[in-house]
C-alpha cells in the first residue's frame, strides 16, 4: 500500500532522510521509533505527501506520488480522504466555533450531504466521549479531550491510513490507554512516531526504527529490538558507560527512556 524506494530528504544540505525503503501493507500497524531529530516527522510528512522525495521514489497504492500528480485535483481528493496525518501538536489547528463544526468542517468541504454529515459527527462524538461538549467552543476543552477531537476530526474522513505522530506525547497515561486500545480495534493501516521505547510495543505489532545516521536500522518485532543491544546504541536509545567496583570493572547499560 505505501512503499518508498530509496528515499532521502535534507534541508539546505542537512540530511534527515537517508535512503529509506519501506513497504507497509493493508492493515499493518507500524511503529516508527527514533530519538528527537532523527527524521521521524520529516518522513510522516513525506508519505502525507506534504513533502517530496528529492531521490529515491513513494508509491501510494502503486501510484507514484510526485509534485505533479499532486496537481491532479481528483486525485488529490481522494489521496486527502485516504491518507491523513494528525500532527504533534493538533490543537493549534483548532478553530471553529464549536466542536460540532470542527467535527463537520472536512465534510463540508468535501461536499457531503448534512444529514450524511450530522450522522458521522455524532457517531465519532459518541465513540470520543465527546457528545457533551458539541455545542463548546474547542478552545473550552482539556488538553487530552482537544487531542481525542483533532484525531476525530481525522476520522470522519474514514481514512484508509492514519499517520500519528507522537500522538501520546502530551496525554495523561488514562488518555494514553484509551488511544492504545483504540488504536488497537481501528482498522486503517496505522503508522505511529514515537520516542518512547516502553510504549513501543502497545501501539503496533511492527517497529520501525530511524537511527541516528538517519537510515532504518531495524525493521521487524519489537521483542527482538529490545535484545538487540547494538542496535539500540545505533539508535541513541541505550547509553553506555563504564565504571569501577573496586579493581573490577563494569559496563553498563542505560535505557534512555521517557517514561
Ligand atoms: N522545516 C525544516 N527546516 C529545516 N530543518 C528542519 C525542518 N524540519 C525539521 N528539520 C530538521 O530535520 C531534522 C529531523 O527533524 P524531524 O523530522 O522533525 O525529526 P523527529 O520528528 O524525529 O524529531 C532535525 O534536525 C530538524 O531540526
Ligand atoms: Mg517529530
Amino acid at each position: 500500500m505505501i512503499e518508498l524506494k530509496d528515499v532521502c530528504y535534507s534541508y539546505e544540505g542537512e540530511v534527515v532522510l537517508k535512503n529509506i525503503s519501506i513497504n507497509v501493507k493493508e492493515g499493518e500497524k507500524v511503529v516508527l521509533l527514533g530519538i528527537n531529530g532523527s527524521g521521524k516527522t520529516t518522513l510522516l510528512k513525506v508519505i502525507n505527501a506534504l513533502i517530496f522525495p528529492q531521490k529515491g521514489f513513494y508509491f501510494y497504492c502503486g501510484v507514484k506520488i510526485d509534485k505533479s500528480k499532486m496537481k491532479d485535483r481528483d486525485f488529490v481528493k481522494s489521496f486527502r480522504k485516504d491518507v491523513v496525518l494528525l500532527f504533534q501538536n493538533p490543537d493549534v489547528m483548532l478553530f471553529n466555533p464549536t466542536v460540532y463544526d470542527e467535527l463537520a468542517f472536512s465534510l463540508r468541504q468535501l461536499g457531503l450531504e448534512d444529514k450524511e454529515i450530522k450522522e458521522r459527527v455524532l457517531y465519532w462524538a459518541d465513540k470520543f466521549e465527546l457528545s457533551p461538549y458539541l455545542d463548546k467552543p474547542p478552545f473550552k476543552l482539556s488538553g487530552g479531550q482537544k487531542q481525542k477531537l483533532c484525531l476525530a476530526c481525522l476520522l470522519v474522513l474514514e481514512p484508509k491510513v492514519l499517520l500519528l505522530d507522537e500522538p501520546t506525547a502530551n496525554l495523561d497515561p488514562k488518555t494514553t490507554g484509551w488511544l492504545v486500545d483504540f488504536l488497537y480495534d481501528l482498522k486503517a493501516t496505522t503508522i505511529i512516531t514515537t520516542h518512547n521505547l516502553s510504549l513501543a510495543g502497545e501501539l503496533g505489532e511492527r517497529l520501525l526504527v530511524l537511527g541516528e545516521d538517519h537510515t532504518i536500522i531495524y525493521d521487524g518485532r519489537v521483542e527482538d529490538f529490545l535484545k538487540d543491544e547494538e542496535k539500540m546504541l545505533k539508535a541513541g536509545l541505550l547509553h553506555k558507560h563504564k565504571h569501577k567496583h573496586g579493581e573490577k570493572e563494569h559496563t553498563h547499560y542505560h535505557l534512555h527512556n521517557y517514561l
